[in-house]
C-alpha cells in the first residue's frame, strides 16, 4: 500500500512487525557495513531490538562498524538513571551486540548547556556523513521523537517540552510509575533532522496507535500530526500491525 510517497506494510502481529523491521535493518547494514543507524526508544522497538541482537549472536549481522544516533533523551536524567534513554539502549540493545560503545550516540540529558549539546549532536551527525536509516516509533498524538504536535517541519535538535498526553503515556507503568516523576522537558532531534535521513522506517503496533497512523497517512501534511511530515520523504516505510492499521482508508 502507498500513501503519497509513504510505503505502508501492514503485518499480522507485533511479532511480524519486529521481524520485518529487523530484517530491513540487517539487509541495509549488509549492503553498507559502515552504516549510520538512527534509533528510537519506547515499547514498540523492543522486540525489533531483541531480534537484531539474536541475528548478531547468530552472526547474520555485525554492528562492529555501525554508528548509532538516538532520537532523544529526557532533560535532567543522566545516562545512569534507569529511566534514561541511554540506559534503555544499553540494556535493550547495545549490551547485546558487537557495537563499539564509543560509536553509540545518545544526547546527554545532564549536559550543562543544552543548546551546545544539541548543536554538537547535529554537527556529529553531519561529520558521520548523515543518517542512513532512522528507525522511529510514533506517539498516540502523532509525535515522532519528542516532536509534539505543532513542531515545525524544519525543526532541529533542541530542548522541548513534553505534552501532558506524552507524560501520561510514559507513566502508565511501562516506564515511570507516576506522572510526577516524568521529566517535563527533553532533548530531541528535530523533524528537519529526521527528514534528512536517507531512509526512514516507522513502527507502530496496537489499537492505541490507530488514530495517529490514520492522521499520519490519510491526514494532511501538517505539524498537527508530526508523523504526517514524513509523507513527502523519498524513502519512508511504515511497518504496522493490523490493529494500528485499522482506521486507514
Ligand atoms: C522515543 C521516541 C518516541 C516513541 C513514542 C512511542 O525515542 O522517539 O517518539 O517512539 O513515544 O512510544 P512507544 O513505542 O512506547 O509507544
Amino acid at each position: 500500500m502507498a500513501a503519497g510517497n509513504l510505503k505502508i506494510q501492514v503485518l499480522d502481529s507485533a511479532d511480524a512487525v519486529a521481524a520485518a523491521a529487523s530484517e530491513f535493518v540487517i539487509k541495509a547494514i549488509a549492503a553498507k557495513p559502515k552504516f549510520v543507524l538512527g534509533l528510537a526508544t519506547g515499547s514498540t522497538p523492543e522486540k525489533t531490538y531483541a531480534k537484531m541482537a539474536e541475528a548478531n549472536k547468530a552472526k547474520k549481522v555485525s554492528f562492529a562498524k555501525v554508528t548509532t544516533f538516538n532520537l532523544d533523551e529526557y532533560w535532567g536524567l543522566d545516562g545512569d538513571h534507569d529511566q534514561s534513554y541511554r540506559y534503555f539502549m544499553n540494556d535493550r540493545l547495545f549490551n547485546h551486540i558487537d557495537i563499539r560503545p564509543w560509536n553509540t550516540n545518545v544526547l546527554n540529558g545532564a549536559a550543562v548547556n543544552p543548546m551546545l549539546e544539541c548543536a554538537a549532536y547535529e554537527q556529529k551527525i553531519l561529520a558521520c556523513g548523515g543518517v542512513d536509516l532512522w528507525l522511529l516509533g510514533i506517539g498516540a498524538n502523532g509525535h515522532i521523537a519528542f516532536n509534539e504536535p505543532g513542531s515545525p517541519v524544519d525543526s532541529r535538535t533542541r530542548l522541548v517540552s513534553l505534552t501532558q498526553s506524552t507524560i501520561d503515556a510514559n507513566s502508565d507503568g511501562r516506564f515511570f510509575k507516576v506522572a510526577a516523576d516524568v521529566p517535563r522537558c527533553a532533548l530531541s532531534a528535530g523533524i528537519g533532522t529526521i527528514r534528512e535521513s536517507r531512509q526512514i522506517i516507522l513502527l507502530a503496533t496496537g489499537a492505541g496507535k490507530a488514530d495517529a497512523i490514520k492522521a499520519a497517512v490519510d491526514g494532511p501534511f501538517s505539524p498537527d500530526c508530526p508523523a504526517s511530515l514524513l509523507q513527502d520523504h523519498p524513502d519512508c516505510t511504515f511497518f504496522i500491525d493490523k490493529e494500528a492499521a485499522a482506521k486507514l482508508s
